[in-house]
């Protein structure tokens, strides 16, 4: 791999322009993508290495991103503890079997990992074709196991002991399924905590945090980004990861005073890119230069990319980063 500007970010030493990649950037706002769809389901898709392999490489091939995020789901380790996962178009995720007892809990099977070597085989040939990193990825336990428990809040209210017996299940199990993903070649993980905005900062301490601990420790050697939405920052910046990816609701600047060595990612409103060109030009602009030529920035979104995001938009994202780099280095 040539310089990569996202792997010199990770190690605090970007002296060029931010690294640039999107949350959800493989997938459903792109054409390519919804073509391919008419021909496959969904968890076939994910399920297939050729297939992961093809829509990984569809954002690199159109724009230039810095780095290709894994085509895949948070909710492959549900799927794989037999909970029914089905995709209802326009519905989103559905599982047939949700976790609503606790005795539930105790019974879940346990997983052979050799479920899981389609994402090995995936990743094998994206390192053979790809010229950007590669980042893996899974849910944190608290989101995934909010998908798996309906009304997750109210259960862990009621029975806190079974669902943390859930969340030490789901940590192990996505410990090792991230051993897998870091084996196989990836160059670097993020965790989605995308429904931790849902909990006060008592319940992230006792619902969350531990298990995200665990996680972390557990890749000492690789580099981990945190993604979380909410603003709950002030405690999660404490975590073992070696990045924070924050959504728009927070200040990056305050984010960066607060924990120095902290590697930051983010954090422009999806919902920006559905603005006007010179709007989104503007935005952008706002968004890089709130971090000043930073040498630990990446530049995100602060939540996926949403369906029908105008391509133009996209394009001109990327060319505003690289307009503010080339004005920078007159
Ligand atoms: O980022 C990428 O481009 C890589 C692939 C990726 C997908 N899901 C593919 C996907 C990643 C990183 C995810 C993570 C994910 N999945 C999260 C965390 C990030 C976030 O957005 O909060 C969550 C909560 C999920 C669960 C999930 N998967 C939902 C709620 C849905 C339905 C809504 C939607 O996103 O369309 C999915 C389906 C899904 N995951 C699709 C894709 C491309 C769309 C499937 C389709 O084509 O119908």
């Amino acid at each position: 791999m040539s310089h990569s500007h996202f792997l010199s970010a990770l190690k605090g030493e970007n002296k060029l322009r931010p690294p640039v990649w999107l949350m959800r950037q493989a997938g459903r706002y792109l054409p390519e993508y919804q073509a391919m769809r008419k021909k496959y389901p969904f968890l076939e898709m994910c399920h297939t290495p050729e297939l992961v392999k093809e829509v990984t490489m569809m954002p690199i091939k159109r724009f230039s991103f810095d780095a290709a995020i894994l085509f895949s789901d948070i909710l492959m380790i549900p799927e794989a503890l037999n909970l029914g996962l089905r995709f209802e178009d326009g519905v989103g995720p559905i599982m047939d079997r949700p976790i609503t007892s606790k005795e539930q809990i105790d019974s879940l099977p346990d997983i052979e990992m050799s479920v899981f070597s389609f994402i090995q085989e995936a990743i094998g040939l994206l390192k053979k074709e790809l010229k950007v990193p590669l980042i893996g990825f899974a849910g944190a336990p608290f989101t995934v196991a909010s998908y798996m428990v309906p009304k997750a809040k109210q259960f862990y209210l009621k029975n806190p002991e079974a669902f943390k017996k859930l969340l030490d299940r789901l940590t192990d199990i996505t410990i090792d399924y991230l051993h897998i993903q870091v084996k196989a070649g990836v160059d670097a993980i993020q965790i989605f905590d995308s429904h931790l905005n849902l909990l006060s900062p008592k319940d992230v301490q006792e619902f969350s945090y531990p298990y995200l601990e665990r996680i972390f420790k557990a890749f000492p050697h690789v580099s981990t980004i945190l993604f979380s939405k909410g603003s709950h920052w002030p405690q999660l910046g404490h975590l073992p990861s070696k990045g924070l990816s924050c959504d728009w609701t927070q200040n990056l600047s305050e984010v960066r005073k607060a924990f120095p060595k902290k590697v930051i990612q983010g954090n422009l409103d999806p919902e920006i890119l559905f603005a006007p060109k010179e709007r989104v030009a503007q935005y952008v602009k706002e968004c890089v230069e709130q971090m000043g030529g930073d040498p630990a920035y990446i530049f995100n979104l602060g939540h996926g990319i949403l369906p029908n995001t105008p391509l133009e938009s996209v394009e001109t994202l990327i060319k505003t980063i690289d307009d503010l780099a080339f004005a920078r280095s007159l």
